[in-house]
């Protein structure tokens, strides 16, 4: 049976642990399907993975809406999470909602946006027109200049922000939110107030699930990998087998373990 945001609720409210890669195109997306893969996330990634620029920010609404179609053909079981670059929802929830339906018209299941407190109104407005989001806290890639650099987020005073923001999101209506690279223990804090699944990438074991971006996972970006991540294809005999060894040691708690993690 296919994985929906009622799977998602009750494998939380279970302990059983969520799993999200990213993807891009049909093969691979068939492939990490065939894996028992939660969700695949057609992330702004791309920018970095697929066309090579430093950051998310110069992925437009159309690129992100091609590597949607490309991938929502390839599956049959996992959910398909779209992602709303930078710059098409931040105008106004009009905005926001006239992009996510495109996405969802190119095969994305629900959608993924940057932002806590700050984009309560927006999340509500979609939701309310029947649309599934999740929001993403902590780092935020499209803000990295904002940030000063791809930093760990919510640590010390900034941590009590972070809780706002998780609670605001969970309130507005997301299905699920995505911690990036915040402290375990405020990762653990967070998904124990909240009632929808944590989706962490560098944020610790504790969350409900994880994510990670494939070419990280797989070994084969040529830049610099985050710390957060682990090369699966190390000892592998195929990208099935990589894959599928990701799938059972989030399921099992070996990853992430406390190398792939922040204090
Ligand atoms: O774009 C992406 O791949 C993401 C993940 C890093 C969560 O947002």
């Amino acid at each position: 049976m296919a994985v929906t945001v009622t799977t998602m609720k009750k494998m939380k409210a279970d302990k059983d642990k969520i799993t999200w890669l990213t993807a891009y195109d049909y093969s691979f997306a068939s492939l990490i399907d065939g894996q028992g893969v939660d969700a695949i996330l057609v992330g702004d990634s791309l920018g970095m993975v697929m066309q090579g620029h430093d950051t998310p920010i110069p992925v437009t609404i159309e690129q992100s809406c091609y590597h949607t179609e490309c991938v929502a053909r390839g599956v049959t079981n996992t959910m398909v999470v779209g992602d709303l670059p930078f710059g098409s929802y931040q105008t106004s929830k009009e905005q926001a909602y006239e992009n996510a339906v495109k996405l969802m018209q190119s095969g994305a299941h629900t959608v993924k946006l940057e932002g806590g407190e700050l984009q309560i109104e927006t999340i509500q407005f979609l939701v309310e027109r029947g649309i599934a989001v999740c929001a993403h806290i902590g780092l935020t890639p499209q803000s990295v200049h904002q940030l000063g650099g791809f930093k760990v987020q919510g640590r010390g005073a900034a941590a009590k922000q972070l809780i706002e923001d998780a609670l605001g999101v969970e309130q507005a209506g997301a299905f699920a939110v995505v911690l990036e690279a915040v402290p375990q223990n405020l990762a653990q804090e967070i998904t124990e107030r909240l009632n929808i699944p944590t989706i962490g990438i560098g944020a610790g074991p504790a969350c409900d699930g994880q994510v990670l971006v494939l070419q990280d996972m797989l070994g084969i970006y040529p830049k610099r990998s985050p710390k957060f991540s682990k090369n699966y294809m190390q000892g592998a005999e195929s990208v099935q087998n990589a894959v599928g060894r990701y799938v059972s040691e989030v399921k099992e708690g070996i990853f992430p373990a406390e190398q792939h993690s922040f204090n």
